[in-house]
């Protein structure tokens, strides 16, 4: 189904819950990191791209009289009223209203007003899947606002503002890359974002015979909130143990040398994020090169730095990548390694496109066969970033 077939079918959606036609529908999708990760918070580079999976919001000004804004999501449940008359707040930790909700009292805080409208979510992004479901809800929402007040916010500001709305609302310190991602991605092209600077480059990845793959180990293991917060303060402490601002501006010359200012775990964290960050950067020139042997390396020398130093993995996601490396290029597989968050979650393989079909199925069969699961797979070209479908 393309985008604009997503929206129609959101839009009648739409008509069948509130009997009438949407006004305006935009949508934003999730993404995929091809490598760069937990490096954003340190001020690092990451390397993302949008995959064709989008949050779509369709909405109307409201049919009631009461001064609201209501949110319904074609998962089901109870709809979500939200008084624009009383200073917002927080529902409760795990509510989905939340990013929605955060994002909102964002306009707001800015005098941008969208008044009482009435609103249908629905999203193909997997939710929970580190695929960054959240960022995709809090951004479809941005444009959304942005086309009810008839107002574009710049880019940059409109992505702080979704992840101040996850700090805010949904209660969860991510980094910038997921919104970033989510609002300026563009068809064809992989991001290089340096997140101290905000700059960004698109980097082209059109060849053909290339596909990156991504794998759904299809479990969430339920650490993740505390967990990511606990790594974010070990990197600072890292940083204050050389001294600096950020791990951004360490090397691992420096890091060695200081070695004895910092516990041991300190130390593997930092460690993961000054070869992430470089490796990064090598990444992104091996893509600008088609060098997709360097790579998939890279990408695996990243997964076994996450899985032993930063210890953010898990055996599901080792597995997937223990099987994608024992096919190897021969099979046509180039490289593999968790995305996101971790401890759950997705894989992406970087693979030959006419070996896809036969590594999905030997992942498949390989990975059920450990782990009792079935993973979910699908390919995914660099996709657009959000944008309106009506207005
Ligand atoms: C989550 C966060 C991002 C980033 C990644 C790890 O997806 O939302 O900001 O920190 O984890 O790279």
């Amino acid at each position: 189904m393309t985008l604009t077939e997503l929206g129609q079918s959101v839009a009648e959606q739409f008509q069948n819950v509130y009997s009438c036609a949407p006004k305006w529908v935009a949508a934003a999708p999730g993404r995929v990191n091809v490598i760069g990760e937990h490096t954003d918070y340190n001020d690092g580079f990451v390397f993302p791209m949008a995959i064709d999976r989008y949050t779509v919001i369709a909405a109307a000004p409201s049919s009631s009289k009461a001064n609201r804004i209501q949110l319904r999501s074609t998962i089901g449940g109870a709809p979500a009223n939200i008084a624009l008359d009383a200073p917002f707040h927080p529902e409760k930790k795990g509510s989905w209203v939340n990013y929605p909700l955060g994002v909102i009292a964002g306009f707001h805080a800015r005098g941008l007003n969208p008044g009482p409208f009435d609103a249908l979510i629905h999203s193909t992004v997997p939710l929970g899947g580190g695929l960054s479901s959240s960022a995709a809800l809090e951004v479809s929402t941005a444009t959304l606002l942005e086309t009810i007040v008839g107002k574009k916010l710049d880019p940059v500001e409109k992505a702080l503002l979704s992840q101040k709305a996850e700090h805010d609302y949904a209660g969860m310190p991510c980094g910038i890359m997921d919104q970033f991602i989510s609002v300026m991605a563009k068809k064809d092209h992989i991001l290089l974002l340096d997140c101290r600077s905000h700059k960004t480059e698109l980097v082209p990845m059109t060849d053909p015979s290339i596909e990156l793959l991504i794998i759904n180990t299809n479990v969430k293991h339920e650490l993740t909130g505390g967990e990511y917060a606990k790594r974010r303060s070990e990197c600072e402490a890292g940083a204050r143990a050389l001294g600096l601002s950020s791990l951004r501006d360490a090397d691992a010359e420096t890091l060695e040398r200081a070695r004895s200012k910092m516990s041991e775990t300190v130390y593997r964290r930092a460690k993961h994020v000054i070869g992430e960050i470089e490796r990064t950067l090598h990444a992104a020139e091996g893509v600008r090169a088609s060098n997709w042997p360097t790579v998939g390396q890279l990408m695996y020398a990243s997964h076994a730095s996450l899985r032993d130093d930063y210890e953010v993995s898990c055996p599901e996601l080792d597995a997937v990548v223990d099987i994608a490396q024992s096919i190897g290029p021969k099979g046509g597989v180039f490289g593999c390694r968790m995305t996101g968050g971790g401890f759950g979650g997705c894989t992406v393989a970087l693979g030959q496109a006419d070996k896809v079909a036969a590594i999905s199925e030997r992942i498949t069969a390989e990975y059920e066969k450990r782990t009792k699961i079935k993973p979910t797979l699908f390919v995914s070209r660099p996709a657009a970033g959000a944008t309106v479908l009506k207005q």
